[in-house]
């Protein structure tokens, strides 16, 4: 499975981190960081950013509109944006395609590929929803970073984990179940 890893410059980082630990062995990862989502790892986590393009197969620009990834041509199965922010939102559900990442979102939806947005903001303005409903509308699947609690959580991996399952359900990547307790199950 080939699969692209966007994170941008809204706060939840780690979520995009977590997609790249858990894909390292299981799929071929494309990985673009945008230049705000550099300062939120800086200012969030302690990962250097080579500890990070290390988890990923390949490693893009976001201003890098000549990677293969531009091309509907180029197979990959599709996309996740983890975190996504307003601003690349905004970006695919205009269709102003000035980044690689926007780009990727855009071939994903017009390919009729897999394109898993986790927005991340709070409150929503009606831009912002209007926004989700357009990227719904044109085929994405918007997962919130809001994870549940039924599982009962005990630290933040925890509930990174729970939306990064979730990411990964969409396209069928059953990881390891010991990453969260699903409800219903034993
Ligand atoms: C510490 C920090 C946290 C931020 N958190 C968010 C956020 O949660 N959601 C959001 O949409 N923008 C957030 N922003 C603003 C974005 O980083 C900004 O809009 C940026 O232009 C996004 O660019 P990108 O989409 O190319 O990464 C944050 C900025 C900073 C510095």
């Amino acid at each position: 499975m080939k699969i692209v890893v966007g994170i941008t410059g809204a706060s939840g980082v780690v979520y995009g981190i977590r997609l790249l630990e858990v894909l390292s062995d299981i799929a071929e990862t494309y990985l673009i960081i945008s230049e705000s989502a550099k300062k939120i790892i800086a200012i969030e986590t302690e990962y250097e950013l080579e500890e990070i393009y290390a988890l990923a197969s390949h490693v893009y620009d976001n201003s890098d509109l000549a990677a293969p990834l531009s091309s509907g041509s180029v197979q990959y199965d599709g996309a996740i944006i983890a975190p996504c922010s307003m601003k690349t939102l905004g970006g695919i559900a205009s269709g102003i395609s000035t980044t690689l990442i926007t780009r990727a979102a855009e071939v994903c939806l017009k390919e009729g590929r897999k394109l898993v947005i986790i927005p991340r903001e709070a409150p929503l303005s009606l831009i912002h929803l209007e926004n989700m409903v357009k990227v719904k509308k044109a085929g994405a699947i918007l997962l919130p970073a809001s994870p549940a609690f039924y599982h009962l959580p005990k630290t933040v991996l925890d509930m990174v984990d729970f939306i990064v399952v979730k990411a990964l359900d969409v396209f069928g990547v059953r990881v390891n179940t010991e990453l969260i307790k699903r409800w219903g199950t034993e």
